[in-house]
């Protein structure tokens, strides 16, 4: 592996300084490291707000709901809304969330599989902009809701279209046997039927979401077609004109420099391409585009930087290098067997041509983080890894009693906490 090879993983404005060390956001990650101690997620806020003015300037800022799972802080959430997205929150705490930080309800949308009675008032209360309906009994506590409050709440269907996509099972949620959503089919339609009939719900579209980390667009083209036309059934059977299909996230990102995910660019081609041509066919007006990026959001985002510990060699088999982080902060690779890519921060242009597997510090045998190639590390050296800014902090755990790391916000050479390093005394704070 060389700095080249590296690139392709790191954020955009990563480089190596005059130190020879690896910068980002014009911040020495090394610096970064001594002051905000380690394990630590540094956010290149360049890189994260140019993806999303990507996904705002291809499919337009109202069509993108930034899918918060993925990462969300308070502090995150003004930078997304300054680059004229919307947001998408999953039931009650991420919406919390995203409005402390000052997010507009009305551009948020609101999703989960078993929404609790409470969680679809706040979310009414607050005026959230769509509510995704994923099943015939939250149609009906939805329903309920509205009434109460006297409104009427605009809704998207999560339809199940049956499409696989090229990725880990656990990542797939668009094939029939998923705990989504309806099937697309009779179930499908009839749930359009007693949406259009439920007084306190407005059915605006449709939605659709097969999967995530996938590479090929091919797809989502797919779950296009068959969502297009059962749109363009919708509107007949509903005589309403149901104007907006949600086609979700799922864009993968490189997390080893030969993945090759496509770029935003085409996949907004594609998807409008598909959406268009099939509603000519069917002689139904073509719907507007929604989509909900996640991790290509904010995955390339952010590197975790580590301080390298305790190595020991198995002879004839492996080394171990133990890092002070592990599955508390990186639960992906002991859950999905995600794949990394781990660099020298104080000498990214050493040559890293030796083979260890890294180790977390977390009392498990699985807590592996993964293979790596690295120079001969001195212990304390700082080693980045590349590509964790979604689902990485976002899933982590006190594990171990381990605190959360801190997350950093870097550009232009100043640093800011978007998230404090959890102390020890955080972690008695609930007992
Ligand atoms: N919209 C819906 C309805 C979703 O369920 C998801 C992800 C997204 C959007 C965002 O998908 P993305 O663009 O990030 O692929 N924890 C797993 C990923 C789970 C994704 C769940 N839903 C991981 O670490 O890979």
């Amino acid at each position: 592996m060389t700095w080249s090879d590296f690139q392709k993983v790191l954020p955009s404005t990563a480089r190596v300084n005059e130190a020879g060390r690896l910068e980002i956001g014009g911040c020495d990650t090394t610096d970064l490291a001594e002051r905000f101690g380690t394990p630590l997620f540094v956010c290149d806020l360049t890189d994260v707000r140019e993806r999303l003015g990507r996904y705002r300037d291809v499919f337009g800022g109202d069509n993108v709901y930034y899918a918060s799972k993925a990462f969300l802080t308070s502090t995150f959430a003004p930078i997304v809304e300054a680059e004229g997205v919307g947001m998408d929150c999953v039931a009650g705490g991420e919406l919390y969330v995203a409005l402390a930080g000052g997010f507009p309800a009305s551009r948020i949308a609101v999703h989960g599989n078993n929404p609790s009675r409470s969680e679809l008032l706040d979310a009414v209360r607050a005026g959230v902009g769509r509510i995704v309906v994923d099943s015939f009994d939250e149609m009906e506590l939805l329903d309920a809701v509205a009434r109460e409050l006297d409104t009427k709440v605009p809704v998207l269907l999560r339809i199940t279209p049956g499409v696989e996509v090229h990725t880990h099972s656990y990542l797939m949620t668009g094939v029939e046997d998923s705990k989504f959503g309806f099937t697309i089919g009779d179930l499908a339609m009839s749930a359009v039927r007693k949406a259009a009939s439920s007084p306190g719900l407005d059915l605006i579209g449709l939605h659709s979401h097969i999967g995530s980390q996938a590479f090929e667009i091919e797809p989502f083209a797919e779950a296009a077609r068959k969502m297009t036309e059962l749109l363009a059934q919708a509107r007949v059977a509903t005589n309403g004109p149901l104007p907006h299909l949600d086609l979700g996230g799922g864009l993968g990102i490189a997390y080893l420099p030969a993945d090759a995910p496509a770029p935003i660019e085409d996949l907004a081609k594609l998807l409008s391409e598909t959406v268009t041509a099939e509603a000519e066919r069917l002689g139904t007006p073509v719907p507007s585009v929604s989509v909900e990026p996640g991790r290509s959001a904010v995955g390339p985002s952010m590197v975790t930087l580590y301080t390298s510990g305790v190595a020991k060699d198995v002879p004839g088999l492996r080394r171990y290098v133990s890092i002070d982080g592990g599955m508390s902060d990186n639960i992906r690779v002991p859950l999905y067997q995600a794949r990394y890519t781990y660099l020298s921060a104080s000498r990214p242009q050493a040559s890293h041509d030796r083979a260890v597997t890294i180790a977390g510090k977390l009392c498990e045998t699985g807590d592996l983080l993964g293979e790596a190639m690295l120079p001969e590390l001195e212990p304390g050296e700082i080693v980045a890894c590349a590509a964790t800014g979604a689902y990485g902090y976002a899933m982590a755990s006190n594990y171990n009693k381990q605190p959360r790391p801190a997350v950093v916000g870097v550009a232009g050479g100043d640093a800011t906490v978007l998230a404090r390093r959890e102390t020890y005394e955080d972690l008695t704070r609930l007992e």
